[in-house]
């Protein structure tokens, strides 16, 4: 319960599913996702990648919904009142995961910020050093760590504790209804103008055309890296839908909800592909550079050798920016909503003082890039699959009955 007593819900079903879809889409789909398209060889990730996506994070999905649906609690309440025993530690583990996902994601999305300046001033395009470095990849290497970094991410959590201190409906639902939107308008029209772009071809193919000996060759590689991108774009494995789900009031129909929500966030990663290989093609960048930092250096020295490099180069890091922003909101609501329930501490003090925490644990990240590799291998790999698999057994498994019936409570096939 909040301090006045009252807990918050959407004000409407679309608010709920706009802001599940916010939180889906983002550095995700944009940032994460090309660089392990690119690292697992291209067409042969995104076929794993989509299977799993459609075969198990959809039913996690619903998991997480029916969980939060059920109790209306937050992510430790929540699972504490579904199951007994050792159990109750693993909302535990979900709100430590939510600390540790933020701390970097926000490093990373002060990074995205970091370079709508840039775009606009023409930041990364430039000659290259006198030892052939070029411009992208000094830039990157300047703003990346140190007092930029720290800057910026600290932009991004005052940016990120603003909204969530206003609350559920005016600060989470009316975030979400003008950032969805400009998300999917601004990508659109960015789709197109790479498909006019001379590498848009070349592009495609090695995007959208599947190898399956190299699938079959590399597979162990493949299978968790598709894994973990999988839970990672749909935020599963750490209660943010729970949460989301909690404030869900009874007349909602969780397996549609679940599948739009699915079919919208893969759509905007493949729209994602869309426009950034071609970019890439286009300027004869590899695709295939691993790292976290890569993806920046690549799509900004290739921003710098096509038409209308700068204006692309502002509406695409903006809208990656609200993207990124949407998502940020929905891993400390579940820090938030936790502290308020369990503390009855009020909203404000809340978020202000997981944000701050959240900030201290991200400044170490902006020291040095590896560390987001770091963080991120930790989160994705290790994390959010465990904490995804337990959720899971508890559910599907321990607890199929009372899951099912939750599940069918105004379903149009019950
Ligand atoms: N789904 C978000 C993205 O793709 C990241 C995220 C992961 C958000 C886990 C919440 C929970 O960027
Ligand atoms: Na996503």
């Amino acid at each position: 319960m909040s301090a006045e007593g009252v807990r918050e819900t959407w004000s409407t079903r679309i608010g709920f599913i706009l802001a599940a879809v916010g939180s889906a889409v983002g550095l995700g789909n944009i940032w994460r996702f090309p660089f392990q398209v690119g690292q697992e060889g291209g067409a042969a990730f995104m076929i794993m990648y989509l299977a799993f996506v459609v075969l198990i994070g959809f039913p996690a999905m619903l998991v997480e919904f029916v969980v939060g649906r059920k109790t209306g609690l937050n992510t430790v309440g929540a699972i504490r009142e579904f199951a007994g025993g050792a159990w109750k530690y693993l909302g535990g583990l979900f709100v430590f995961i939510g600390f540790v996902i933020l701390s970097y994601y926000s490093v990373v999305g002060g990074w995205v910020m970091r370079y709508i300046v840039g775009s606009a001033t023409g930041g990364y395009v430039g000659p290259p050093a006198a030892d052939g470095t070029p411009q992208a990849a000094q830039y990157f290497g300047q703003i990346a760590v140190g007092w930029d970094a720290l800057f910026f991410h600290a932009l991004f959590m005052l940016v990120v504790i603003a909204i969530v201190a206003l609350g559920v409906q005016r600060g989470i639902e009316l975030g979400v209804k003008i950032m969805v939107p400009a998300i999917i308008a601004i990508f659109a029209v960015l789709a197109v103008y790479a498909f006019t772009l001379s590498g848009a071809a070349e592009a495609y193919s090695y995007y959208l055309s599947p190898d399956l000996g190299y699938l079959l060759e590399n597979w162990q590689s493949i299978v968790p890296a598709a894994a973990g991108q999988g839970f990672f774009t749909l935020s599963l494995g750490m209660g943010v839908m729970i949460t989301y789900a909690s404030y869900l009031s009874e007349d909602e129909n969780l397996a549609i909800d679940g599948g739009s929500i699915v079919v919208f966030n893969t759509g905007i990663s493949i729209l994602t592909g869309l426009i950034v290989f071609p970019i890439l093609f286009s300027a004869d960048v590899d695709p295939g550079d691993p790292g976290a930092g890569a993806i920046f250096v690549s799509v900004a020295e290739a921003l710098g050798g096509i038409p209308f490099g700068e204006l692309v180069g502002v509406l695409f890091f903006g809208t990656v920016a609200i993207a990124a922003l949407s998502s940020a909101i929905s891993l400390i609501e579940v820090v938030v909503s936790y502290a308020i329930d369990e503390f009855g501490v009020d909203r404000l003090t809340a978020t202000a003082i997981v944000g701050a925490a959240i900030f201290v644990l991200g400044a170490p990240v902006t020291y040095d890039t590896v560390m987001v590799d770091l963080y991120d291998i930790l989160a994705a790999k290790i994390l959010l699959l465990s904490g995804g698999i337990l959720l899971i057994v508890l559910v599907a498994w321990l607890h199929a009955g009372e899951a099912l019936e939750e599940l069918e409570k105004a379903c149009v096939f019950s």
